[in-house]
Formats: C-alpha cells, sequence, structure tokens
C-alpha cells in the first residue's frame, strides 16, 4: 500500500478511533506520556482468564499517537495477554505503514504500545512477579 493510503487510515483512526473511552471496573489503569511534546495515553484493561476482554484508551495529542493507540486496541481485543504482551515495536510500525517516520515519530507511534506493555508489567507485579520482572527486562522500550 501507498503512504497515502497508510496516511488516511490513519486520519479516519484519528477522527474515529475505536475504543476510544473508559472501563470503570478495569483491572488495569495505566498512564503514560510523551515528555517531548506532552502527548498523553491512558490504557485501560478488563482481563478475563487470561484474556483481554475489554480494552479502552483515552489520551490527547498527534494524529499519530492516537491513531497508533486505537489501532493497537483493535490488534489486541479479546487476545491473550501472552499474545498481547509479545507484540513488538516492528509490528506496530508495520501496522501504521508510514515508511518515512523520524526518530520524534516513531515515539509519538510507539506511546501507545509503551503504555500497554506497563500495564501488563502492572498487571502480572501483583499475580506474577517473576513474569512482571522478566518483562521489564525483556521489553526494550523501558
Ligand atoms: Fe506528541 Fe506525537 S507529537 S506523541
Amino acid at each position: 500500500m501507498s503512504d497515502d493510503i497508510y496516511r488516511e487510515i490513519i486520519l479516519d483512526h484519528y477522527r474515529n478511533p475505536r475504543n476510544k473511552g473508559k472501563i470503570d471496573n478495569a483491572d488495569v489503569v495505566i498512564h503514560d506520556s510523551n515528555p517531548l511534546c506532552g502527548d498523553q495515553i491512558d490504557i485501560y484493561l478488563k482481563v478475563v482468564e487470561g484474556q483481554i476482554k475489554d480494552i479502552k484508551f483515552d489520551g490527547k495529542g498527534c494524529a499519530i499517537s492516537q491513531a497508533s493507540a486505537s489501532m493497537l486496541t483493535e490488534m489486541v481485543m479479546d487476545k491473550p495477554l501472552t499474545t498481547a504482551k509479545d507484540i513488538s515495536k516492528d509490528e506496530v510500525l508495520e501496522n501504521i505503514g508510514l515508511t518515512n517516520l523520524g526518530p520524534a515519530r516513531i515515539k509519538c507511534a510507539l506511546l501507545s504500545l509503551k503504555v500497554l506493555k506497563m500495564g501488563m508489567v502492572k498487571y502480572y507485579s501483583d499475580k506474577e512477579p517473576t513474569t512482571a520482572e522478566k518483562m521489564e527486562k525483556d521489553s526494550n522500550l523501558f
């Protein structure tokens, strides 16, 4: 697909974000921002029997950060936590599809993945501390 098509997809997710909002009884709520620009993402997760039964995000910021969050929620909805925790930077960037992202824009695109990974560490730290420690070490986003 050409960059133009990806741009349209990003704008569509930015203007009509999927899974935007809050979950009242979320198992995990996690927040982070990009210190360079102040853009923010909150992620809410509802986990049932090891599966992401619901995920919502809230936030403000540039089109890439918000569209990427919207796309990420679609990638992990109804997936086992084990699948979601293994999502890589490359998969997210591939999903965004723009080939010419500079380092600053890459941070925009990966902000929601960073927040999701932080949420997973938080989730596991209560239940399986060794898994949480391993995730924190393994993750090259931290
Ligand atoms: Fe802040 Fe994109 S400009 S995340």
